[in-house]
């Protein structure tokens, strides 16, 4: 076996463990939900007890690699070549309100590269996992981006971020322009889970801002390894550090990148 598949398969184990977690605590959170700082970022006890249970299984079996994990932040070396990032629930709004879109999402960078993922929707008991050349699939089964080529015919997914309220850089004017140009643009309100739905074809590109590693790792691979394409909105090559995020299926990328500087360069057109 694989460096790679044994990741793969710890990974696994401790996305499956939290997803359980979060099943349990699921419409039982009311008395347990705090902001964390900006109006409508949330944590609440499930968050907590979501991460615990997996950086328990990633210490026992990789003490020595670094962690970033949205509650509990850098723990670890950092400087290790190995980096878990770690959102133990990632559509913390919607679990707090039983909207039935929230997941967990385990990505390893090695040397800042995304090379394996997992991501689990529990509710839909929808497991994603892909690794470096070892393929992207769902329950267990082949996944691949969809064929769609023209904004016309697709299915878009973005989401705003907590800092919206306080910046004008806020996807709001991108959205409508997309949403005129395609046959729809949702939002999920779990980046992951936008990520993993391009990954298996059911939608056909994603962009967002104001991301963290923790949202995006696992279905940055999940997405290059089901076909797909990930880069900066104008194309250029993805840096994480950004938090700004396109991922498609490939066949629209520079359609929908060019749709994105359009709006930022005051094309709007509606
Ligand atoms: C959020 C979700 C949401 C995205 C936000 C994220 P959280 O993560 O992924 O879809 O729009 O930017 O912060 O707070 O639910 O883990
Ligand atoms: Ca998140
Ligand atoms: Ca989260």
């Amino acid at each position: 076996m694989t460096n790679l598949q044994i990741f793969l398969d710890i990974a696994t184990e401790a996305a499956m463990a939290a997803g359980t977690v979060l099943q349990g605590y699921l419409g039982k959170v009311e008395d347990a939900i705090t902001e964390k700082g900006r109006p409508g970022d949330l944590v609440t006890v499930a968050d907590k007890a979501s991460e615990t249970v997996i950086l328990d299984i990633l210490h026992r079996h990789f003490p020595e690699h670094s962690i970033l994990a949205e509650e509990s932040g850098k723990l670890g070396n950092q400087d290790n070549q190995f980096l878990w990032a770690i959102d133990p629930l990632d559509g913390t709004t919607n679990f707090a309100h039983q909207y039935p879109f929230f997941a967990v999402s385990i990505g390893l960078l090695i040397n800042g590269i995304p090379e394996v993922g997992v991501i689990y929707d529990p509710f839909h008991d929808e497991l994603f996992r892909a690794a470096r050349d070892l393929g992207a699939t769902r329950n267990r089964h082949s996944i691949r981006v969809s064929k769609t080529s023209e904004l016309e015919k697709s299915l878009l997914v973005t989401g705003f971020a907590y800092d919206r309220r306080e910046t004008s850089d806020n996807n709001y004017a991108e959205f409508c322009h997309l949403t005129h140009l395609t046959q729809g643009v949702r939002r999920s309100g779990s980046a992951s889970i936008d990520l993993a739905h391009v990954s298996c074809g059911r939608l056909d590109g994603y962009w967002e801002r104001g991301l963290s590693p923790w949202d995006m790792a696992a279905g940055i691979i999940l997405l290059q390894e089901a076909g797909g394409k990930v880069t900066a909105y104008d194309g250029s090559a993805f840096k994480m550090e950004t938090g700004r995020i396109l991922a498609t299926n490939g066949h629209l990328h520079y359609k929908l990148s060019h749709e994105l500087l359009g709006v930022k360069n005051g094309g709007l057109h509606m």
